[in-house]
């Protein structure tokens, strides 16, 4: 009985464990390093499916002065990172930070409505076109915009305040309170441009300052600027295809049709992003099933392909299939053999 179950796992897992959408499975958040970090898993509520370099932050009739944030996402190694997700959110020009019903009870909530994602573009660069917040009032803190960085697949940390320098509140003593250096300086030199818009820039270095940050060579690489792997002479060039593999890197709840327990599934990419493993554990009533899987894209047939083998019996399993048009959800199809056939 048992052993008939975990097959129809697997004609689930192979139908339902590709899917980067809402719907059988959820994104869940990327470890949290550099902790304490209240109210971190805000950064995933409201995260947009698809991001651009330069986020728009509030409706263009927001009260304020403009304000254009800019910056370059870099590693230690002074290397411009691309793929990277900027989130930021600020008070508004009354320094207050208007509440946004849509997420009452969640930990977004108190993160106001002027808020944003930007995702850094093959140089590095990002962006947010916002205003320029005000500090509290009846308050001595500085002005300031809140910056977080999720490193998809890796971790995801809060990285030092945009702070400005002209900003009367930011004293000496202020700006050594607020001087921690995660993610690099967050003390901006506000100029503004023909127009009249505030332009700042705030640089990103990763991992910079933050505890526990995962070493690279640990945790697979996040995706890297055409320059950096231009350096290599193993320099890799991903198809669409396989770049669609990168939507799938991270940790995942796993849910299962006709299984009451939840699981857990790790997506690494290797081999610089040709193909990624999946490591995952699903309680299956008194049976924890675990299996692993090698997931690439076949050029020469046009077909996704993948190779999983698990706990439950001694045999590999293999099977094929296609992506959607958003590239995010990938359906396979396979036979097992084993006590009984199924097809999926
Ligand atoms: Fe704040």
């Amino acid at each position: 009985m048992i052993r008939s179950n975990i097959s129809c796992l697997l004609v689930c897992l192979a139908a339902c464990g590709l899917n980067a959408q809402d719907g059988n499975t959820d994104r869940r958040a990327e470890p949290i390093v550099g902790l304490p970090c209240e109210d971190c898993e805000a950064v995933f509520e409201g995260l947009p499916d698809s991001l651009t370099s330069i986020a728009k932050i509030g409706p263009n009739d927001e009260p304020g002065e403009r304000m254009h944030i800019r910056g370059t996402v870099r590693d230690e190694h002074g290397n411009t990172i691309s793929g990277v997700i900027v989130y930021a959110y600020h008070t508004n020009a009354s320094g207050l930070y208007p509440l946004n019903d849509d997420f009452k009870g969640r930990s977004a909530y108190r993160h106001g409505q002027l808020r944003g994602w930007a995702i850094s573009d093959d140089q590095g660069k990002f962006g947010f076109d916002t205003i320029r917040p005000a500090g509290y009032p009846d308050s001595d803190l500085p002005a300031h915009v809140h910056m977080h960085v999720i490193e998809v697949g890796r971790c995801t940390y809060y990285i030092d305040d945009i702070m400005f320098d002209d900003d009367p509140r930011l004293t000496r003593q202020q700006r050594q309170r607020f001087s921690f250096g995660r993610g690099g300086s967050g003390f901006v030199s506000p100029t503004r441009d023909q127009s009249g818009i505030w332009m700042v820039t705030r640089d990103i270095v990763l991992g910079e300052k933050i505890p526990g940050y995962p070493k690279r060579a640990e945790q697979g690489d996040p995706p890297k600027s055409p320059s950096e792997s231009n350096d290599s002479a193993n320099a890799i060039k991903l198809t669409p295809e396989q770049k669609n593999l990168s939507f799938f890197v991270g940790t995942w709840e796993l849910s299962v049709e006709g299984v009451e327990k939840k699981g857990h599934a790790e997506i690494q990419p290797i081999l610089g992003g040709r193909f990624i493993t999946e490591d995952v554990k699903l309680p299956f009533g008194d049976f924890d099933m675990e299996w692993h899987g090698v997931i690439g894209h076949n050029e020469g047939k046009k077909q996704y392909s993948g190779i999983w083998f698990d706990n439950a019996d001694n045999t590999t399993h293999s099977s094929s299939g296609e992506a959607d048009e958003s590239g995010r959800v990938i359906t396979f199809r396979g036979e097992q053999v084993g006590i009984g056939k199924f097809i999926w």
